[in-house]
């Protein structure tokens, strides 16, 4: 059985979006109820300006009072120098530096050139100097939502550049739901063709225009092993017009397991998880497999009235 490894972001990108604050105990239950689920890595938060991004303000207090589980790796969002010393000083498994392949979004979400920002994140990774792993999420990785194409080209080099900094891996971010399967089998092939093997590749989608698990299939055939989802199908960049939720975890952790993949995820126990998602956010969420039960839990038989 193929093994896939997941990343839960809903308390990063996905509270991040959120119209009202949710609560520091909240955020710290949910983390913690998720950490027995078996997953690989959970971005717990991002250590971001409490400016940009309020929804995440108590990043600090987040990473002190979580229960750390032995295997899971705790991961946070960092944009630059004053984001990696807040990290380290919360002791975080990995930072997950961000910057995006267009122009436009890189200012409009981190208010720097992408050059500024490369130069930033290269200053982080020698700071971090191998006190904590290094990943780079790449944002806008299949198309801007300001600028429209965004070359494979442009993200196969800049994930090269990160690369040759020696960080562990790259997430080529589908920031706004503009791939296509067609598009990601495409990318993922040259990702792995043209980058060094021992990289770490996450693909990270979102559903914005329903196309988020048929990504995630055309990625895993195409030999991706690694992918961040959000539980319910929360999430999405407020510096990106027309945002919205990643694919929900627990219903590409679903499709996988159905096809006999190996999630290493408890799926009962996150479904459990998925259904107080509603109660912490105040509102219903998008994600189906928590509504509907997997599609092994059957019904009694409903016979017409004679
Ligand atoms: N953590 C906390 N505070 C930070 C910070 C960080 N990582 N980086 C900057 N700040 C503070 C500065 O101390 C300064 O505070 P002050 O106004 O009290 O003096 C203020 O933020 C402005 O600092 P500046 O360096 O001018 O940053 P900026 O306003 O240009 O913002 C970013 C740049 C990158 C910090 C901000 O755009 C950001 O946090 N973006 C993240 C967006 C995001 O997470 N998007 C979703 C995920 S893709
Ligand atoms: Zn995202």
């Amino acid at each position: 059985m193929k093994r896939i490894f997941f990343n839960e972001v809903v308390t990063r990108d996905g509270f991040q979006m959120e119209p009202e604050f949710v609560s520091t105990d909240a955020k710290i239950a949910l983390i913690d109820e998720l950490s027995a689920c078996g997953y690989a890595k959970i971005e717990a938060t991002s250590f971001t300006s409490a400016k940009a991004i309020p929804m995440l303000r108590d990043a600090e207090e987040v990473m002190g009072r979580i229960r750390r589980v032995p295997g899971v790796d705790y991961a946070v969002l960092v944009p630059n120098l004053r984001g990696a010393e807040r990290a380290l000083e919360s002791r975080a498994d990995e930072l997950n530096l961000v910057m995006s392949a267009s122009e436009s979004h890189n200012q409009a979400n981190l208010r720097m050139s992408r050059a500024q920002s490369f130069s930033a994140l290269t200053e982080v990774i020698t700071v971090v100097n191998g006190r904590a792993a290094v990943d780079v999420s790449i944002s806008t990785a299949f198309g801007c939502p300001m600028e429209g194409d965004v070359p494979a080209e442009e993200v196969i080099g800049l994930a090269q550049r990160f690369a040759d900094l020696g960080v562990r891996g790259v997430a080529v971010c589908d920031t706004t739901g503009m791939a296509h399967p067609a598009q990601v089998a495409a990318m993922c092939e040259s990702l792995q063709q043209r980058l060094p093997s021992g990289l770490q590749l996450t693909l990270h989608f979102h559903n914005t225009r329903g196309m988020g698990l048929a990504n995630v299939l055309a990625a895993v055939q195409g030999g991706i092993v690694r992918f961040d989802g959000s539980l319910g199908e929360l999430g999405g960049c407020p510096y990106a017009p027309g945002a919205s939720g990643n694919i929900a975890s627990e219903d590409a952790i679903h499709m996988l397991e159905a096809m006999g993949y190996d999630t290493g995820i408890d799926l009962e126990r996150l479904l459990a998880v998925a259904r107080k998602l509603p109660d912490i956010v105040g509102h219903d969420v998008p994600a189906q497999v928590s509504k509907a039960g997997p599609l092994w839990q059957l019904h009694q038989v409903v016979c017409q009235p004679a």
